[in-house]
Order: C-alpha cells, then structure tokens, then sequence
C-alpha cells in the first residue's frame, strides 16, 4: 500500500470521499445556514477532468472505494460521465454516492448503468411535514420513492441515514427501526455533530447510549452484528427483521483509530479530517502543471499531518470548519 496515502499512524487511506459540487436542492438545518453559503465561482471548482485525474491518481496508490458526495451529488449534471469513467479504473472496488435521494428514482437506472455500486439516502423523518421543516423544501415522497427503487433494483444494502437531533426527530426512532421489519434496508442514526453554522449544541445531541436503551425498550433482543473493521456505523438487528439497524457514533464513541478516509471538496481541496481544519489545495498543484509525483508529494505530507483522532466534541463545536455542505459529510 501506498505511503503516501499511509499516516503516521499506519492507517491505511484507501476510501476517498469526493465532493461534486457545492449546490443542493434541498436546505437542511443541521448541514447549512438558513440563508446559505457562499459558492466558489464555477471556474475554481474541479472540472470533469480534474476529478478523474485525482481519482485515477488516488486509486493508482490504492483506494479501492470512491464516495461521490455534495452538496448533493446528483444534482452534477456529468455525474454519469463521472462514475461511468471511474468504472473504468482497475483497482476501484466500489463506486458510491451519498444522496438525499431527490432525484435518485429518476436517475437510477442510468446510475446502474454506469456503474454505481452503493447508495446512502438521508430521510431524517417519516412524518412529511416534519421531514419539510428540517429540510426546509417538499419532497419527502420523492425520497421514498427512491429509497424504494434503489432496493426494488437490487442494491443491497440501501442505508438510510438519519441525524438523529433532540426535539426534533427523537422520537421516530422506534419507527425507524420498524421500518427494517419489511424492507431489506440498513437505517443509521447518526449522532449530530457540529460544523459552521448549524447551529450544534451539547442538549441537541442524542448519544449512542441515549438511542440504544430506547429501542431496547422496544425490542430487548436487538442483536450486535459483527462489522469490518473500518465501518463508521456499529450494527445491529431485531431477529426476523429483513433490514438491519446502525449507529454513527462520531461524538461519544468516535472510532478515529480506523479510519480509512481521505476527502476531496468540490473546490479541490484535501480534507484529510473531518474535523480538521488543515486543509491542501490540489486543484491549485494540479493546474500550476505538476508531475503525479509531486502532487503525491503534497498528498503524502497533508496525510502525514493528520491527527491521531478529532479533538473531541467541545473543542470541535468551537473550531471553524467549513459548513457540512461545503464538506459532504
Ligand atoms: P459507508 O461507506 O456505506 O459505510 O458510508 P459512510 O458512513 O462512510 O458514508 P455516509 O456518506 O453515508 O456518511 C454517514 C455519516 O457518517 C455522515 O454523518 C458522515 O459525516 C459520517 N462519516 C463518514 N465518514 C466519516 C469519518 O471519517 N469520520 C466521522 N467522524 N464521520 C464520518
Ligand atoms: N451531523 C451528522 N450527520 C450529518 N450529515 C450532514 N450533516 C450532519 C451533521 N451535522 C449527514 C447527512 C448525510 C451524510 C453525508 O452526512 O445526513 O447523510
Ligand atoms: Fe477519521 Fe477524522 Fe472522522 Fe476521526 S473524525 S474518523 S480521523 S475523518
């Protein structure tokens, strides 16, 4: 494995995350302000090009998996020419987009088409009015409609992610989980984490623990499954339910010491934390004419800086960071 991609810790980065754009059709609170944020000029955002020329490069030195996310992914009108390309790469194991799922039952045939192997969906409520304040636009039937199809067409598993806020959606949990009773899905509750400017507080949180004593209530034989070891998400199942359900524990369990991910944003730059700020612009090094050897240079010294793990919730509430949307997740 490449050195390159290998931190001083000997964590092995072969999972990139690349971000395609900056827009999204929808406008959800806990990933951006209510009046937005500032886009970079289309010509300072990678083009078509230069995303495949980073992912040939990073897959070149061993990423076996390439997430597409935003922003919202779909949205990219070359998103097809994209993953159609990136199938092309010996080497790419898996291909997978992180969407709110607006567009997705449209688009899947043509996904499947060119190659796209995994799908996440976010829905954060089954209750369509809810669904509509946390998002702040329609289209809640337009995501079930796509959550369907993506299983009807034989994606296994078709995850769900739900953010999981206090006050909010806290209280759908049980249905969630219900929803996995019938439907061969992998629903993720994922703890809320903060970024600039959504407004994250301690309160808003609902940990880990807080979840799993609930739906234990519920069903007292929720079953652990056995997970890889560079998952995000601990897993578990009610016994003759189809689906299964997981929890992303960023905040009160982090699980920092495996972590395999790299991120590009839309705007070229190397992210190589999630909650780091430190961050290399690659666009900058790939349009001043560099050789694949120093970029590489430059990618091995910003993976060399990252940190053994976040610095944990309170001092990462106070940092600055880019919005979640300038990020995708
Ligand atoms: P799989 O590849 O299917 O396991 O998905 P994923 O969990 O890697 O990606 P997804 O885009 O579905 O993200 C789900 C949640 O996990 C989001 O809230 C992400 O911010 C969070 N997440 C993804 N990668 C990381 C990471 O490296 N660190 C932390 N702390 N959270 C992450
Ligand atoms: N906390 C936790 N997860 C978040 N996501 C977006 N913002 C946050 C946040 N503040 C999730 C979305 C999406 C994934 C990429 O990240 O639900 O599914
Ligand atoms: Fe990796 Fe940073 Fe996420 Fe920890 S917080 S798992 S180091 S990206």
């Amino acid at each position: 494995f490449s050195a390159f991609l290998t931190d001083n810790f000997g964590r092995r980065h072969s999972y990139l995350r690349m971000s395609l754009t900056e827009k999204c059709n929808l406008r959800c609170q806990y990933c951006m302000p209510e009046d937005g944020v500032k886009l970079t000029p289309r010509s300072q955002l990678l083009s078509t090009s230069e995303v495949l020329t980073l992912a040939r490069l990073f897959v070149q030195e061993g990423v076996e998996k390439i997430r597409l996310t935003g922003g919202e992914p779909l949205i990219r009108p070359d998103v097809l020419d994209i993953i159609a390309e990136l199938r092309k790469l010996e080497g790419l194991k898996t291909i997978a987009v992180t969407t709110n799922g607006m567009n997705l039952a449209r688009l899947l045939p043509k996904l499947k088409d060119a190659g796209l192997n995994l799908i996440n969906i976010s829905l954060d409520s089954l209750v369509p009015a809810k669904f509509e304040f946390i998002v702040r636009r329609k289209g809640f039937h337009k995501v079930i409609e796509g959550i369907d199809k993506a299983i009807e067409m034989g994606y296994n598993p078709v995850k769900v992610n739900c953010v999981v806020m206090r006050g909010l959606n806290e209280d759908e949990l049980l249905d969630f989980v219900a929803l996995t009773e019938k439907k061969p899905l992998e629903v993720r509750f994922i703890e809320y984490m903060p970024f600039d400017g959504n407004k994250w507080n301690f309160k808003k949180m609902v940990s880990y623990q807080e979840m799993l004593d609930h739906i234990r209530q519920q069903w007292p034989n929720l079953e652990k499954l056995q997970t890889g070891q560079t998952e995000t998400a601990k897993t578990f199942k009610v016994p003759g339910f189809k689906g299964q359900v997981g929890f992303i524990t960023s905040m009160s369990d982090h699980f920092c010491g495996s972590c395999n991910r790299l991120r590009i944003t839309a705007d070229g730059n190397l992210k190589v934390c999630l909650f780091g700020n430190s961050e290399v612009s690659l666009r900058d090094v790939l349009r001043s004419g560099a050789s694949n050897e120093e970029l590489l240079q430059i990618i091995g010294a910003a993976v060399g800086r990252k940190k053994k793990q976040h610095a944990g919730m309170f001092s990462i509430s106070q940092m600055k960071n880019r919005p979640m949307i300038l990020i995708g997740g």
